[in-house]
């Protein structure tokens, strides 16, 4: 149980704001996904506990475990069911600090719900790649149902208790109104992870109202970016019938207000940056240097296998970069990590091949009898060897067409040396606040080439102050800022329902919020406590 030994390894930094996560008023603290953070895998040497690529569930654990929630997700194991009771909680989870409690979906099901309608239709519809989504009304069909077993796990978990369930990402867009009409009681959130379209490209999609009302049973709902918010807004505003308030990023629908608001994902940097100063962590780095680079410099990618991420716009990058700059030659390595990811998608499959083939391109084109341009590890490799890979590159290229964060290059701020460069897509979330990043256009072949050469000839004391700058900017807003700024506009929200117990008209409704009658009647100052959420600032 791999992950659960190291789990002493993730106690919180104390500098970290999650210490000072508030109680939510006494509610238990629910967090949804499909991705589940860990998944137990018996090969032929038994059982080993797998943590997926998802930087989606990496940065979610640390709220956890500061809120001991409890999180439900889809089971991917092929032993996780050997690990649970009766309603499916992983037993024995005191260590890692939070419950798990997993939902086995049907195979057939997951495939059409997860392969189908999440990742080859809403996935491409949100991110603006250039691959064309497909709606099958099979998939959109198991893509309700999914959503609706996951409804009764949440139903089933929280009971009558005035729980804060927490949903995350595309794949659960329904699941707030679900739960609402299960669970009027519940404070419910959700933080999409991926872009939000502008409304042309969202009104192809067929059941593009029906995810817009599933969505609008949040309370609250979060995107990386102002700029996606603003999207989502507008979205809403041209396909249904509600009033959107511009001014403080909220839509009512049927006397219900759903807040929407920005709060750019962030790594867990204390906890990185220790890690990788550790004698051991060390070691590995210059042990990857010497196996892969040997004298040469160490130009890392790390994602998973997805067209999104631009890999192939890279790979075409590099073979520029030395038909344009042939003296570059055996002076550098490019390190490719791409983890197989949704191979079940055709896609997906395609694109691998595609990568493959466009690898042997370069190394045919440009190799040497001891020296390959590109080295792909086409592998899972887990998140605390990546961090030493990290310390070992002498730069980091992150090369997305479009991607709503990116965590990779925030991981790589937290992880790598002190004189490592950063080549950042501007199509990135990250771009925004990574200033100090060397940008790249990764459609431009040519500009992007000279930006790689240009960057690896940078001078060191520019290096080395991009790269200070860069840290100063992470550790500042790191997870425990996420978390903290979430925590706190939810709790803002939980007042915002008090308040409402003091209308004529929710009085005559005879709504009770059960965290207003724990506070009595009397609380609206305590009320006005908490300050504004950060909301719409970014
Ligand atoms: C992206 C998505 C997450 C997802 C992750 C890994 O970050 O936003 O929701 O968990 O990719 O993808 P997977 O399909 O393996 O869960």
């Amino acid at each position: 149980m791999d992950s659960m030994a190291s789990a002493k390894d993730r106690s919180l930094p104390k500098s970290s704001l999650l210490q000072k996560v508030t109680p939510l008023e006494g509610r238990r603290f629910v967090v949804v996904s499909n991705r589940a953070p860990f998944a137990h895998v018996r090969d032929g040497a038994g059982v080993t506990v797998e943590k997926p690529p998802s930087g989606l569930t990496l940065a979610l654990e640390p709220m956890m475990q500061a809120t001991q929630g409890t999180w439900i997700a889809n089971a991917s194991g092929n032993a996780d069911h050997e690990f649970v009771d009766e309603r499916g909680h992983v037993r024995q989870t005191e260590e890692i600090g939070y419950h798990l409690r997993r939902l086995f979906l049907p195979p057939r099901l997951t495939e059409d719900f997860y392969t189908g309608f999440s990742n080859s239709a809403l996935w491409p519809l949100c991110h603006i790649a250039y691959h064309q989504p497909r709606f099958e009304e099979r998939w959109w069909r198991a893509y309700v149902r999914a959503n609706g077993l996951f409804a009764e796990a949440v139903a089933d978990e929280i009971g009558e208790d005035p729980a804060v369930v927490f949903v995350q990402d595309f794949q659960l867009a329904l699941l707030p109104a679900m739960i609402r009409e299960r669970r009027p009681q519940a404070l419910i959130a959700q933080f999409w992870h991926i872009p939000w379209p502008n409304p042309e490209a969202f009104r192809v999609c067929p059941w593009r109202r029906e995810l817009l009302h599933g969505l609008l049973g949040n309370d609250l709902l979060g995107f990386h970016l102002l700029y996606h918010c603003n999207n989502f807004l507008d979205t809403v505003d041209r396909e249904l019938q509600v009033r959107v308030e511009r001014e403080s990023h909220g839509v009512m629908a049927q006397d219900r207000l759903t807040t929407v608001a920005a709060f750019p994902l962030s790594v867990d940097y204390a906890r990185i940056h220790r890690r990788v100063q550790q004698p051991d962590a060390r070691e590995a780095a210059a042990r990857l240097r010497r196996q892969r680079a040997q004298n040469r410099k160490l130009v890392l990618s790390v994602e998973r296998m997805d067209y999104t991420k631009g890999i192939l716009e890279r790979i075409g990058a590099i073979h520029r970069l030395f038909d344009r700059h042939p003296e570059l030659k055996e002076t550098v390595s490019f390190v490719h990590i791409a983890t197989p990811s949704r191979t079940g998608v055709r896609a997906y499959r395609d694109y691998t091949a595609a990568v493959d083939r466009a690898i042997l391109r370069v190394n045919t084109a440009h190799g040497r009898p001891d020296w390959q341009p590109v080295q792909a590890i086409h592998q899972y490799v887990e998140p605390e060897k990546i961090w030493n890979w990290y310390h070992a590159a002498d730069a980091v290229v992150v090369s997305s067409l479009h991607d709503g964060m990116n965590l990779v290059s925030k991981e790589y701020v937290a992880a790598g040396r002190d004189d490592g460069v950063l080549f950042l897509s501007e199509f990135t979330g990250a771009s925004r606040e990574l200033r100090e990043a060397v940008f790249i256009n990764p459609y431009a072949t040519d500009a992007f080439a000279d930006a790689m050469a240009a960057g690896l000839a940078m001078p060191e004391a520019e290096r080395r102050e991009r790269m200070r700058r860069l840290r100063l900017r992470v550790a500042n807003a790191d997870v425990g800022a996420w978390v903290h700024d979430i925590l706190r506009a939810i709790h803002q929200r939980e007042f915002d329902a008090q308040n409402a117990l003091f209308t004529p008209r929710a009085r005559a409704r005879g709504w009770k919020g059960p965290a207003a009658v724990r506070a009595g009647g009397g609380d609206l100052e305590a009320a006005a406590a908490p300050g504004p959420a950060r909301a719409g600032s970014y």
